[in-house]
């Protein structure tokens, strides 16, 4: 018998450059967790809905009211095929898709989430008009200009080149097709304290400003149309969910709680005080490739 080890799959280096990354949001056993979450909530495979996942799916401030918001930006219509950049578990890829009877296809680097994911568009019948692949946002698996509109959720701050991210999807995007931001972003100087969401040490964070994020965007091809501080929103958001921690006896059957684990208060806690203290917002920016 061979003792040697088989050989890896090639991925390429934009994406393994990435493990650090990847490492950070692996989570083996989450679709045991979803599954149970799902049975504590009185629910099955067969009854479950988006809205049922969107306490565990949507994976960045202000959860589904955020997506909602920013997504309403784009103009989306049910011919269009929309590319969501680092998907995740893929929720507001599944909620793209059900509200604006479109395609949508997402990539992500870490596997346990696109794996996660396209089961749970199987369970909620979305699994012919929702796609998630794993792939790193820098080197895409798709052809130039096939999307109608883009958007990325909380996933820049992963990436230290955003340069070569905004040429990427201007690459993939049709002319005239909008691209929605909706990151943590930079808005003092001052050090962040780690573990914060998106990265356990400096190494695999690269949050930016606004303005590091516009030049990348007009150097591809971009003119911008709007830029939102969400500061007050993402507060609000917290505030309001720290209200009704108190009178829950346990933690609710699914939440970011089944997807961070033990780490999520600390994290939290550390991501809320720079906010609080000015150091950091959540923003979105909306911008169009030019004709
Ligand atoms: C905070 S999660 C947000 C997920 C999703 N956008 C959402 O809002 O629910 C950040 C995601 O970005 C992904 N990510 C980070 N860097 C990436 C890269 N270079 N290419 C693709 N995905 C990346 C991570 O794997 C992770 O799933």
């Amino acid at each position: 018998m061979s003792t040697s080890k088989p050989p890896k799959a090639p991925v390429d280096a934009a994406t393994s450059d990435r493990s650090d990354v990847a490492g950070h949001y692996a989570r083996s056993g989450l679709i045991d967790a979803i599954e149970t979450g799902i049975v504590q909530m009185g629910k099955t495979l067969d009854t479950i809905t988006i809205d049922d996942l969107a306490q565990v799916d949507e994976f960045h401030i202000g959860g589904r009211t955020a997506t909602e918001e920013l997504i309403e930006q784009l103009g989306v219509t049910s011919d269009d095929h929309v590319l969501d950049v680092g998907c995740g578990l893929g929720g507001p890829a599944r909620f793209v898709a059900q509200r604006f009877k479109c395609r949508v296809s997402g990539i992500d680097l870490t596997s346990d989430y696109v794996e996660t994911g396209n089961r749970l568009c199987n369970w909620v019948g979305l699994g012919d008009s929702v796609e998630l692949r794993r792939s790193s946002a820098l080197s895409m698996p798709f052809q130039d200009r096939m999307f109608d509109a883009a958007y990325m959720i909380h996933v820049g701050m992963n990436i230290d080149d955003k340069e070569s991210l905004c040429v990427e999807v201007s690459r993939v995007l049709r002319p005239g097709s909008r691209f929605a931001i909706y990151d943590v972003m930079r808005t003092a100087e001052g050090e962040l304290t780690y573990p914060v969401p998106w990265a356990t040490t400096p190494a695999s964070s690269s949050v930016a400003a606004a303005e590091r994020y516009k030049q990348s965007l007009q150097r591809a091809g971009f003119e911008i149309l709007s830029e939102r501080n969400r500061r007050d929103f993402g507060l609000a958001y917290f505030n309001d969910l720290r209200s009704r921690a108190p009178a829950a006896t346990a933690p609710a059957p699914l939440g970011l709680h089944t997807l961070m684990g033990e780490r999520r208060p600390h994290q939290i806690k550390n991501m809320l005080e720079s906010i609080s203290s000015g150091t950091i917002a959540p923003v979105e920016l909306i911008a169009r490739k030019v004709d």
